[in-house]
């Protein structure tokens, strides 16, 4: 029933960690933990305390038992961390295709799209698509005034009232209980409002309602997905590296990118359920680790997302033979929800029959070791996270812990894993293009900017 991290391919020598670098790995974790700890007890870092937090399931079960039945669709408008959490719980915890299946195969649960961009191909397609009487517009937004979803929540809500329908019924928001401008729209129009606590940013927002209110909407199990949570958090309080895998996941990490030089971090989980997982992963990593330091030095290794077996076949051979400035996270499932045994025929035939008698999850289980071993033989480090199923249960653990492990690496480089003051200069040259008030100064900047050049365009 528990999360189990193998990193076994990760001391190989050569080309893993040595025993020395390990031996002294324990102390300066000890740092990183009493570091992350003042964060937690000083009340700036929030996300280790979701699972116990009554008042937040509170406000999800109430809201998501009143709206039983009446919504085919559920759609949320945000982006970044208020948007990767919910697909990857939707891939995970319900079964494939959800939005294709029909009523009584989605057990009357509502369908769920996540609108997490502003392209208006997708969102005029989706629209059009929808009974809006019957569809229910979840506006998360940590800081209640995101461009993109701001700008989407305006679309909706105008095809809302124009379709003379009570915006109140056909909207939620989650948004910061306090500050930003989605909240005192809450109260003007009589919309719901769900919180995201102060000290939980976005992308540790995902056992918030953030991810948990559509989770209950869809009938995903959110009882279990925060035990789960919370049984990692307990096992990661420990202080002793070796048995806290949080700590030991980070650890390993940070060695791998500062001593070995390996910048990259690939996630590859072999299971489809997991598929959006690794795109969750990778924000949570770069988002929070890819920092400049006080020293003005920039850190961070590339998280990457794989998909096993499939990427066999697609980036395997550039981890095999490619730089060696790689680690690669599998993670491993030994039951399947489902499993398919592969018929015997045609066993003249090489290529076919050694396939007889074997089952689909023996042949994805095989291929992740052989992959493993692989990486190994060939002085590539490499880890596997096993679980036992894809289930809310692991699910929740799975998210604890590399949040944990997320933060831990923080301290380890010695940034502010919490903020992305990188994004802000981007965001302002839009505001000052689109005429937001307050941006002159971007827009001073922005007219500064060397302009494209005909001789540099092809
Ligand atoms: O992790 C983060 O803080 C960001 O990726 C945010 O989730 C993203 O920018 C969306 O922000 P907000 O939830 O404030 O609309």
């Amino acid at each position: 029933m528990t999360l189990r991290l193998d990193y076994s391919n990760m001391m190989i020598s050569p080309g893993g960690i040595d025993r020395i670098t390990w031996a002294n790995a324990g102390q300066q974790f000890a740092a990183a933990k009493r570091g992350f700890d003042s964060l937690r007890t000083g009340g700036t870092v929030g996300f280790v305390d979701l699972p116990s937090n009554n008042t937040l399931i509170d406000q999800v079960t109430r809201f998501s038992a009143a709206a039983r039945g009446k919504y085919d669709d559920v759609v949320i408008l945000g982006i970044g961390g208020s948007a990767l959490g919910p697909i990857a719980l939707r891939t995970a915890l319900r079964p494939s295709g959800w939005n294709m299946l029909d009523d009584k195969a989605r057990g009357g649960y509502p369908r769920m799209h996540v609108l997490d961009n502003v392209d208006p191909e997708t969102i005029a397609a989706l629209l059009g698509r929808l009974q809006l009487s019957r569809t229910l517009f979840i506006v998360t937004s940590k800081s209640g005034g995101t461009a993109e979803t701001m700008a989407q929540f305006l679309i909706v809500h105008e095809r809302i009232t124009s379709s003379k329908l009570d915006v109140a019924k056909q909207m939620v928001f989650i948004t910061d209980p306090r500050q930003g401008a989605l909240r005192p729209l809450a109260q003007r129009l009589g919309v719901p409002a769900l919180d995201i606590p102060p000290d939980v940013g976005g992308r540790f927002s995902v056992l918030t309602p953030v991810g948990t209110l559509p989770a209950a909407l869809i009938g995903i199990d959110v009882k279990s997905l925060l035990e789960g949570a919370g049984a990692m958090a307990k096992r990661c309080e420990t202080g002793d590296l070796v048995a806290n895998p949080a700590g030991v996941y980070a650890m390993l990490q940070w060695l791998a990118d500062t001593k070995l030089r390996k910048s990259i971090a690939v996630f590859m989980p072999y299971s489809d359920p997991l598929r959006d997982f690794a795109a969750w992963f990778v924000q949570l990593w770069a988002e929070s680790l890819g920092k400049k330091r006080p020293d003005g030095t920039s850190v961070g290794s590339t998280p990457v997302a794989a998909l096993g077996a499939t990427d066999q076949h697609a980036q395997v051979q550039l981890f095999m033979e490619g730089p060696a400035d790689k680690t690669v996270t599998f993670v491993a499932v030994k039951e399947r929800a489902t499993d398919m045994r592969i018929p015997a025929a045609f066993s003249d035939v090489k290529e076919l029959g050694y396939l007889a008698g074997h089952t689909l999850a023996e042949l994805i289980d095989i291929e992740q070791r052989a992959t493993a071993g692989a990486l190994a033989k060939r002085g590539r480090p490499n880890m596997t996270i096993d679980l036992d199923r894809v289930d809310a249960q692991h699910v929740g653990q799975l998210m604890m812990f590399l949040e944990i492990a997320t933060a831990y690496a923080g301290q380890l480089y010695g940034i502010d894993a919490f903020n992305q003051p990188g994004v802000e200069l981007g965001k302002q040259f839009a505001y000052a293009l689109l005429g937001r008030p307050g941006a002159d100064d971007a827009k001073k900047e922005w007219e500064s900017l060397p302009k494209s050049d005909p001789r540099w365009t092809v």
